[in-house]
C-alpha cells in the first residue's frame, strides 16, 4: 500500500489558469510510472476552494498531445470527424451560465485552435451563487468523456460558507476529500482501457464498451492507499469518480459513520449509516469517529465478491492525538426548503431504455431519443418541474441534470411490460420515499430498475443550453445524454 497524498490545493484566488498536461505519475510504490492526463499536471487535479458568492474565473488550457492515450471509437456522436483529442471542462453540480458550463460540444483543442459548435469563451466564470458543497470538475468532451476522465481529468471544487465553521465539524487537516475510482493497468504500468467489447463488433474498431469495471481501486490517484489518522473525528468528502462502478462502502470493524452532506451541500441532520452506496458522480460528506479505535487498522471496504475490488483504502489509527477533539456532529446541520409539488408547472415522463445502435451494439436512450435529436425539454426560467425517470432497463443508472440541484420525491414500482405495450404507467406498489441520506440537494440520482424515480427542481439562474445524462461514462458517450434548454418565461 501507498500512503495517500493530500491534494494539491490551488492558492486562493479569483483567476486561475489551469493547464491540462500529459505527465508520468507514480500511482503505487511498486508500479512503474503511469502516463496520465492531469489538470496542472497532476492526477487528480488540484482542489479549487472558494467562498460562496465569490466569483472564480478559470482559463482551462489544453496542452495535451494530438494523439489520445486511449482507443477512440470514431463511430460515436461527436467523434466522427473531429480532432482526436478534444477537451472541455464541466463543473459538476454548479449553477453556472451556459457559456461556462462545459457543454459537450463546447470542446477545444490545444491553443483553442479548433473548437466545437457550442464553444463560447476561453475563460469560464463561476459565480458560486449556491449552497456550500462538494463539487467536482471533469472533462466532458462529446463522445470521449469516458476516455478523458479515465486518463485523469478530474478534480475537486469545494464551495464554503460562513455558516459551516459555526457547526464545529472536523476541519483543517481533519477534513479530507476522497476521490474513489477504478482503473486497470498493463504490465508496463500504463492505463488499460478496452479497445472493444468482449464480443467484437464487425467493422468497428476501436469500439465502445457497454460498461467498464477496472480491477484496481484508487483513492486520490493512489492504488489501495492507507492514511494515518489520529483517534478522533474526521470529515471525508467522498466522490465516486469512476466511469461505471457503484460502491457500497463499509468500515471493516463494523463501525458506523455519519453522513452529513449530499451532492448539493449539508443535510438537514446527520444520518447514521453502516453502509453507503454511491453511484458514479455522487458525493457523500461523512464523519468517521476513530476515537475508540486507537492502534487499529480499519479498511474501507466495498461490497464485492472480487478480492481486488473489495478493498478501497485503509485507515491506520496510529497517530498520537495532537489535541483534544472538540469537533462535533451537530444534531441539526442546515435548513432545507422542500420544493412544493403543487408549485410544479410541468411534469415530464422520461424513459430510460436499451436500443441497439446502427451497428447492433447495445446502447441506451433517454426519452426515446439520441443525443443529436432536437431539444425536447425546455423548462421556463424560474419554473419548478417534476421529472419522472421511467426506467425500463433491468439496471440502475445515475442520472445527472446540469444547472440545478434537485430533490428526490420518491421511487415507485410499475409494470414495465404494460408500459412497453401501452405507453401507460401502471403502478404496482406504493411510492418509496428517498433514503434518509438522499433527503438533501442532489444533482445525480440513482434511477432504479422497474421503478419511476421522481425528482423536483427549480430551473433558476440562467437561460440557455444544458444537458442531462447518465453518469456511467460509457453510457453518456453512447447516446445516453440529452440536451435541455431553459427558456424565458412568458409571464416574467
Ligand atoms: Cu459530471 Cu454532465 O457531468
Ligand atoms: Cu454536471
Ligand atoms: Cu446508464
Amino acid at each position: 500500500m501507498t500512503p495517500s497524498l493530500p491534494f494539491k490545493k490551488l492558492k486562493d484566488g479569483a483567476y486561475y489558469e489551469v493547464k491540462m498536461l500529459q505527465v508520468k505519475q507514480k500511482l503505487h510504490k511498486y508500479f512503474p510510472e503511469t502516463t496520465v492526463w492531469g489538470y496542472n499536471g497532476t492526477y487528480p487535479g488540484p482542489t479549487i476552494e472558494t467562498m460562496k458568492d465569490r466569483t472564480v474565473m478559470v482559463k482551462w488550457l489544453n496542452y495535451l498531445p494530438k494523439k489520445h492515450l486511449l482507443p477512440v471509437d470514431r463511430t460515436l456522436h461527436g467523434a466522427v470527424d473531429t480532432p482526436e483529442v478534444r477537451t472541455v471542462v464541466h463543473l459538476h453540480g454548479a449553477r453556472v451560465s451556459p457559456e461556462s458550463d462545459g457543454h459537450p460540444e463546447a470542446w477545444f483543442t490545444k491553443g483553442f485552435k479548433e473548437t466545437g459548435p457550442f464553444f463560447a469563451t476561453e475563460v469560464y466564470k463561476y459565480t458560486n451563487h449556491q449552497q456550500a458543497a462538494t463539487l467536482w470538475y471533469h472533462d466532458h468532451a462529446l463522445g470521449i468523456t469516458r476516455l478523458n476522465v479515465y486518463s485523469g481529468l478530474a478534480g475537486f471544487y469545494i464551495i464554503r460558507d460562513h455558516l459551516e465553521p459555526m457547526l464545529n465539524l472536523p476541519s483543517g487537516e481533519y477534513e479530507i476529500p476522497l476521490l474513489i475510482q477504478d482503473r486497470s493497468f498493463n504490465k508496463d504500468g500504463s492505463l488499460f482501457y478496452p479497445a472493444e467489447p468482449p464480443q467484437p463488433v464487425p467493422g468497428v474498431f476501436p469500439s465502445v464498451v457497454p460498461i467498464f469495471f477496472g480491477n484496481t481501486i484508487l483513492v486520490n490517484g493512489k492504488v489501495w492507499p492507507y492514511l494515518n489518522v489520529e483517534p478522533r473525528k474526521y470529515r471525508f468528502r467522498i466522490l465516486n469518480g469512476s466511469n461505471s462502478r457503484t460502491y457500497t462502502l463499509r468500515l471493516s470493524n463494523g463501525q458506523k459513520f455519519y453522513q452529513i452532506g449530499t451532492d448539493g451541500g449539508l443535510l438537514e441532520s446527520p444520518v447514521e449509516l453502516d453502509a453507503l452506496t454511491i453511484m458514479p458522480a455522487e458525493r457523500a460528506d461523512i464523519i468517521i469517529d476513530f476515537s475508540d479505535s486507537k492502534g487499529e487498522y480499519i479498511i474501507l471496504t466495498n461490497d464485492d465478491t472480487d478480492e481486488n475490488t473489495r478493498n478501497v483504502m485503509q485507515f491506520r489509527v496510529v497517530l498520537p492525538l495532537k489535541g483534544e477533539d472538540t469537533s462535533t456532529i451537530p444534531e441539526t446541520l442546515y435548513p432545507i426548503e422542500r420544493l412544493n409539488e403543487n408549485m410544479a408547472t410541468k411534469v415530464r415522463n422520461l424513459t430510460l431504455d436499451a436500443v441497439p445502435d446502427r451497428y447492433g451494439r447495445p446502447s441506451f436512450q433517454l426519452d426515446g431519443r439520441t443525443w443529436h435529436d432536437p431539444v425536447a425539454q425546455m423548462p421556463e426560467l424560474g419554473s419548478i418541474e417534476i421529472w419522472n425517470f421511467v426506467n425500463l432497463i433491468a439496471f440502475p443508472h445515475p442520472i445527472h441534470v446540469h444547472l440545478v440541484q434537485f430533490q428526490i420525491l420518491d421511487r415507485r414500482p410499475f409494470d414495465v411490460q404494460h408500459y412497453r405495450s401501452t405507453g401507460e404507467i401502471k403502478y404496482t406498489g406504493d411510492p418509496i420515499p428517498p433514503d434518509p441520506n438522499e433527503r438533501g440537494w442532489k444533482d445525480t440520482v440513482r434511477v432504479t430498475p422497474g421503478q419511476v424515480t421522481r425528482i423536483i427542481a427549480k430551473f433558476d439562474g440562467y437561460t440557455g443550453d444544458y444537458v442531462w445524462h447518465c453518469h456511467i461514462l460509457e453510457h453518456e458517450d453512447h447516446d445516453m445524454m440529452r440536451p435541455f434548454r431553459v427558456i424565458k418565461s412568458y409571464f416574467s
